[in-house]
């Protein structure tokens, strides 16, 4: 039976009691019992961005003119997010409401480019097989053929095979920095380089990346090269909800060239009764607070909060793997380069890794399941140095379990 509108009026005790019982069922992510979805990065920080949203919940980023203040730290978050990956004086870009939003905008850019200075019509895109699913989608969206990059037996794209798949029709290729599912950064150099002799757009996904990379190269831990000192890269998308740590909503896609914004992402429209009509992004009116608390936690955390935190992540992310390692029975997936990995059964073991993961959740942690190997994966942020010891004695003990499992369907969330 689909809801109705409730014919009386409630207290608004009423209404919040509903839903905070509503809310008991939902995952304990502030007990560091998930690894994805939320990053939590401590109370002083939940605070700031509460008070930051109460202060924009009203208003619409719409129109940057009636609401300079909105325009004024859009433009200094993108800044920040483009200088953070190296982008030059020439750099721009605009804030979106999520990492999916900022890959179909960079989609987008490719396709209209591609067509204004290639005339292509019958366009593909190299898709990374590691690549998430957002490029699918702005596949489907824009009726581009997604055309699959296969991976090397390191888990990144396989550039001999992008150089093969090219061709005239191409009108984006791309890699992660790192990829979702093993934590792994795709050959950026070879593959931009590819694009980069054909004038074809060249997009990385740091969407996971974006925010951590940056201050790892800074604390002395190997990077790959992902960003805009590599020739060749066009646009980049770096989402501030993940580890820049702003509440969800916000996400920057930046271009190396403002010229490929504001010629090829931006929407312009004057062909109706209701004046100019400009947009860069998907989205008409948009939130204000996801503006605010980007902004917010960026200015609060500063770049001494951020190498902070990210030395926080390392040295978690270094005992989680280590841990995970020295479980009989496991091995951790490839060699993973930042703050989240996937394990799996070791080779030669009777082990059934989904078994694995349902006896993890009847312990209460929440593990994503995934295939091509089937696994489990684990997404690290900096609050989850709390429960290293007790996860790592949970799995290994379930370790110890062995199948039928409940059912290896991969689950993404
Ligand atoms: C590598 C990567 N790219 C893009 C996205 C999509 O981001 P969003 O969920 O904010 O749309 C994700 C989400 O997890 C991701 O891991």
């Amino acid at each position: 039976m689909p809801a109705k509108l409730p014919k009386h009026s409630q207290t608004p005790e009423q209404v919040l009691a509903a839903m905070r019982e509503k809310k008991a069922a939902d995952a304990d992510w502030r007990g560091g019992r998930t690894f994805s979805l939320v990053y939590p990065a401590g109370d002083d920080v939940d605070a700031l961005l509460r008070e930051a949203q109460l202060l924009y919940l009203y208003e619409n980023a719409l129109n940057p003119f009636r609401f300079p203040s909105l325009r004024s730290m859009e433009v200094d978050v993108v800044g920040i997010a483009a200088s953070l990956l190296h982008g030059g004086e020439d750099a721009d870009g605009a804030m979106t409401s999520g990492g999916t939003e900022s890959i179909l905008l960079a989609a987008k850019t490719a396709l209209f480019r591609a067509r204004a200075e290639r005339g292509v019509k019958d366009p593909q895109m190299l898709v990374p097989f590691s690549a998430h699913p957002a490029f699918a989608k702005a596949c489907e969206l824009l009726g581009i053929e997604r055309v699959v990059v296969p991976l090397q037996d390191d888990l990144r794209a396989d550039p001999k095979a992008a150089a093969e798949l090219v061709n005239e029709r191409t009108v984006m290729m791309l890699g992660s920095a790192p990829c979702y599912p093993f934590g792994v950064i795709d050959p950026i150099e070879e593959l931009a380089g590819i694009a980069a002799r054909r004038n074809i757009h060249f997009h990385t996904d740091a969407c996971l990346g974006g925010f951590v990379l940056p201050f790892f190269e800074k604390l002395g831990r190997k990077v790959a090269p992902f960003d805009f000192r590599v020739e060749g890269v066009s646009t980049i998308s770096t989402d501030v909800h993940k580890y820049g740590y702003a509440t969800k909503g916000a996400s920057v896609i930046a271009h190396r060239s403002r010229s490929t914004l504001l010629e090829h992402q931006l929407f312009k429209f004057r062909d109706w009764p209701g004046g100019g009509y400009a947009s860069f992004a998907m989205a008409g009116a948009r939130p204000a607070a996801p503006i605010a608390a980007a902004w917010a936690v960026l200015h609060y955390l500063g770049e001494e909060g951020y190498l902070r935190l990210a030395r926080r992540l390392a040295e978690t992310m270094d005992r989680l793997q280590s841990g995970v390692a020295a479980i009989a029975g496991l091995a951790v997936v490839g060699e993973p380069e930042m703050t989240l990995f996937a394990f799996t059964a070791a080779e030669g073991s009777d082990l059934d890794i989904f078994a694995v993961g349902d006896a993890m959740d009847e312990r209460g942690w929440c593990l994503d399941r995934q295939n091509s190997p089937d696994a489990l994966h684990l997404m690290i942020s900096p609050e989850h140095d709390r429960i290293v010891d007790d996860f790592l004695a949970d799995l290994g003990a379930a370790a110890k379990v062995r199948g039928p499992s409940r059912g290896g369907e991969a689950r993404y969330s």
